[in-house]
């Protein structure tokens, strides 16, 4: 989406001046949109009903779908949950700021139009710079916390680049808001949640910060539950969907978009969208190979997924997501 001149609306370059103004412009109600190094979020107050109530409209999502308050650092947890299991204080010293998300128990000010109406909230502190400037502004302008979901159209593809993020709700901001361009997400996949109710770690989404690590750093052993009794729109079987058809693991034919590891060969007249040579560099430019392909009007993307544990086990399951068609 371009205005006349070639400028994108609302994406705003970042220095200092910017990330205070866009601070102001939370707490005054408008909605920002911000990097993470995982994904771009659409940020809004999270303790302003209205600004909140606008984050569903821009993306078309249910409104009973929790969201993720951003806060600047471990400082605020007690603020936003209660009862927080050591454990979890454990997790939080050794990944915040970092790709996690802590499920604890809510406090009062963790509102139902945050929480979705369920007794928990979704707690994380980004590890990106302008992310962390704009909180702790935030905070310092008398903000609690940003309430962050992916900057994407409910059930598209989230968006690693500012450009993406306008593309996707550029035409439902409104006067007022800010996309806030701190260039290519360096992690590429959404956070990893982690349900901190339990005596153990329950992991609700798979990411960067995988089972294996939360193991070492806890002691405790961390099960993968895919929760169907809570509503987490990333763990709808379809999610994440380009409007091209993804298929896995097939062999692409002419005209065919293809996403795969550097050393698997491109095949004559297929489209190559991604070349990745590590795990971490696919996870990086899975998202805008994913958009890519709807960029060049193809049909059919096919995916080689990686194998592996650990961010390819994240990977995986955003491509199943992003490749289920509902029956
Ligand atoms: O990496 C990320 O987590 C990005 C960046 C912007 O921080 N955010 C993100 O938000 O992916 P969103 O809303 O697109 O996905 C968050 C997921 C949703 O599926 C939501 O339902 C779930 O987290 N969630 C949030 N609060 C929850 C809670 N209290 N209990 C269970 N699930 C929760
Ligand atoms: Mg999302």
């Amino acid at each position: 989406m371009s205005t006349p001149n070639g400028a994108t609306p609302f994406i705003s370059k970042c220095d200092a001046g910017t990330v205070s103004q866009a601070a102001q412009v939370l707490l005054a109600g408008h909605l920002v949109a911000f990097p993470t190094e995982t994904v771009y979020g659409l940020g809004a107050d999270a303790q302003n009903v209205q600004a909140v109530a606008r984050i569903y409209s821009t993306k078309g999502r249910p409104a009973d779908h929790p969201l993720i308050v951003h806060i600047p650092s471990i400082d605020l947890m007690g603020q936003w949950a209660q009862d927080i299991p050591a454990y979890a204080i454990t997790l939080a010293r050794d990944f915040w700021p970092g790709p996690m998300t802590l499920v604890l128990k809510r406090s009062e000010l963790a509102e139902d139009f945050i929480t979705g109406g369920q007794e928990t909230v979704g707690l994380r502190v980004p590890a990106q710079p302008i992310a962390l400037a704009l909180l702790n502004e935030f905070v310092k302008a008398g903000g609690k916390g940003i309430a962050a979901p992916s900057a994407n159209r409910f059930g598209a593809v989230s968006p690693t680049s500012a450009q993406a993020v306008s593309e996707e709700i550029g035409e439902y901001l409104a006067d007022g808001d800010l996309i806030l361009d701190g260039g290519q997400c360096l992690v590429g996949v959404e956070s990893t949640i982690i349900d901190c109710t339990g005596d153990a770690p329950m992991i609700l989404r798979l990411g960067a910060v995988t089972a294996e690590m939360i193991q070492e750093s806890t002691g405790l052993e961390a099960l993968y539950k895919n929760p169907s009794s809570i509503k987490a729109s990333g763990t709808l079987d379809s999610h994440y969907q380009p409007k091209a058809k993804v298929l896995l693991d097939v062999i692409a034919v002419a005209g065919d978009g293809l996403i795969a590891p550097d050393q698997i060969p491109t095949p004559d007249g297929v489209i190559r969208l991604a070349s990745p040579f590590t795990i971490e560099q696919y996870a990086r430019d899975l998202y805008a190979a994913l958009r890519l392909a709807d960029e060049k009007g193809l049909e059919i993307v096919v995916v080689l997924q990686p194998g592996g544990d650990g961010l390819a086990a994240a990977i995986r399951d955003r491509l199943q997501r992003a490749a289920h068609v509902e029956q």
